[in-house]
């Protein structure tokens, strides 16, 4: 098991199994756990329930600093509230989804959430798995192991349309559509962009099962604590 407070860097782009492992690999090592992406979803639900305009920067930029987001750490229950409400079905809705590269690249947005971020990593005395985009390149430049996982875009789509079925109608040629178009807005993007950290591991989860990526996560992690 891990010691104190290691801190581990999960990026890469949706339908990498990002999440599922995540959670999965923190549960498993006794560690916190923090989904960023939720972090600027739920700013965006704000934004999109308080008449902002998400393709207006300088009106998000204004707004960035109203809503209190707070995040929950457990991996077996990630919640999420904005301003007391738990917004954690909400912020994965389609018009969120649409929203949410936009509203993420304004730099003062980033600045916020970022700070929010370094505060939870920190104070999770027990470690933690943080999940998003640039943890490793810009959040977390000095977590104890950073992991990249990618993906090709067939069979992300393919996992994110999987994710949706049930809860909405399901297009797989749209989902890899709406993804890549996602991707491209957020590795474009000025202010920390997707990317991989020079010192980051990268793992192709394109022909892995899930359990089999968790595995592999889990032994970097291992190693990572065995040389710290
Ligand atoms: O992981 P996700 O799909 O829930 O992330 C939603 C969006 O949030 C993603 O399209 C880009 C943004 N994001 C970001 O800019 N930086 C992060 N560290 C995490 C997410």
């Amino acid at each position: 098991t891990a010691p104190a407070a290691v801190i581990v860097a999960i990026d890469g782009p949706s339908g990498t199994g990002k999440s599922s492992t995540s959670k999965a690999v923190a549960a498993k090592l006794g560690l916190s756990y923090l989904d960023t992406g939720a972090q600027y979803r739920a700013i965006t639900w704000w934004m999109l329930n308080n008449g902002v305009d998400v393709n207006d920067p300088s009106a998000v930029a204004t707004a960035a600093a109203k809503p209190v987001i707070v995040s929950g750490t457990d991996p077996l229950a990630p919640a999420i509230t904005v301003d007391a409400v738990d917004v954690s079905g909400p912020i994965r809705t389609q018009e969120v989804t649409s929203a949410v590269s936009a509203v993420s690249a304004v730099p003062e947005v980033r600045t916020l959430i970022t700070d929010l971020q370094r505060v939870i990593a920190t104070s999770a005395g027990n470690g933690i798995v943080v999940e998003g985009r640039d943890i490793g390149t810009t959040v977390l430049p000095d977590a104890d192991i950073k992991i990249f996982l990618t993906a090709s875009p067939e069979a992300r789509a393919a996992r994110r349309s999987g994710e949706l079925r049930g809860k909405v109608p399901v297009d797989v040629a749209a989902t890899r559509e709406a993804l890549v178009k996602r991707d491209a807005a957020d590795a474009g993007r000025k202010t920390s962009p997707l990317a991989k950290a020079d010192d980051a591991v990268e793992v192709d989860t394109t022909d892995l099962t899930l359990d089999q990526v968790i595995e592999c996560v889990v032994t970097l992690i291992e190693g990572a604590i065995a040389r710290a």
